[in-house]
């Protein structure tokens, strides 16, 4: 007999999904609601969504295992029974027992539980719909990557570090969603405008004069450009822009200031710098660790967000996003 396995913490899932979940239990007095698509495991229902009391769901056994198999929503009635909906348009229900002594069969209330799995059914279609397009992009994000690592190896591997220790800082200043989702585009590819920096000045090994400066500095415009004709990358192509601005407003392309600059650009800018001082370059060692630290710093509130700097301090020690 398969059970609904429950992740340790509540998934992140579809909108609407969880809008279902919660209507369901509203409308049908429910004590719980979880919509599931079957998983690989054998014994294994991949939570969706959920509303009301989750641990109760946590002990429901599912007699017809074919019917959970298509996907569906296990609506506990009350803490004696629950119902079980096909997400495909409601063609068919199950009452479902719970595994406890002196338990009784739920009432149906058929109307309602059609809705409601038509609902699941849209909302289901439309997550798999985001999804699907989320990995689209997420492939892009690869491709686009691996041409830059191509193009210049060290900036390939920078970018993949750098990715880790933004996500670490973004978290504690308190980027979600599909902020979140932008800065991880924006981090793996920040200097993507760098392949139209020419070979002379991308591979000097040594440092720069203002002539191949003047050059280097346009790579964010260059990014930007790139990736803003993606559809669902223009909030990432902002941060590419500005990853170079600085907090006082002497940073390029535009000079911002401050909360002007998109907050993922101000997570990247510190990221990107602390990973460029603590990296080995053909002109120069890497910094210790505990310098680069104090060189961040002392940028505080002239080159960097000090809310930004004290998130890669406190990422870095407690060891989560380190580089
Ligand atoms: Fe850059």
């Amino acid at each position: 007999m398969a059970r609904l396995q429950l992740p340790a913490t509540q998934p992140t899932t579809h909108p609407l999904l969880t809008h279902v979940a919660h209507q369901a239990c509203r409308t049908t007095t429910s004590a719980a609601v979880a919509i599931t698509r079957s998983a690989a495991a054998a014994e294994d229902h991949e939570l969706l969504a959920a509303a009301g009391d989750v641990d109760m769901l946590g002990e429901l056994s599912v007699p017809d295992r074919a019917l959970l198999d298509r996907g569906g929503l296990v609506v506990a009635r009350d803490s004696a029974s629950a119902l079980l909906l096909l997400g495909e348009g409601a063609i068919a229900w199950g009452t479902l027992t719970l595994l406890r002594p002196g338990m009784r069969r739920g009432r149906v209330l058929h109307e309602t539980l059609d809705d409601l799995a038509t609902l699941a059914t849209e909302a289901l279609r439309a997550a798999e719909a985001e999804r699907r397009l989320a990995e689209t992009l997420e492939a892009s994000v690869g491709s686009l990557a691996t041409l830059l690592g191509l193009r210049d190896g060290y900036t390939g591997r920078h970018s993949d570090t750098v990715v880790d220790l933004c996500e670490g800082v973004a978290r504690r200043v308190g980027v979600t969603g599909a902020e979140m989702a932008h800065l991880h585009i924006a981090a793996h590819l920040h200097d993507l405008g760098k392949i139209g920096v020419p070979d002379q000045i991308l591979h000097k090994p040594g440092p720069l004069n203002d002539a191949e400066w003047s050059i280097m500095r346009e790579h964010p415009v260059w990014g930007a450009q790139a990736l803003e004709a993606i559809p669902g990358f223009k909030e990432a192509a902002l941060a590419v822009r500005h990853h170079h601005e600085r907090w006082d407003g002497t940073g390029y392309p535009d000079g911002l200031a401050a909360e002007a600059i998109p907050i993922g650009a101000r997570v990247i800018a510190v990221c990107d710098a602390y990973e460029a001082m603590t990296s080995h370059r053909p002109y120069r060692e890497a910094l210790p660790e505990p310098l680069a630290r104090e060189r961040i710093v002392a940028g505080t509130g002239s080159h960097f967000d000090p809310a930004v700097v004290w998130g890669l301090l406190d990422a870095l020690a407690s060891g989560s996003g380190s580089p």
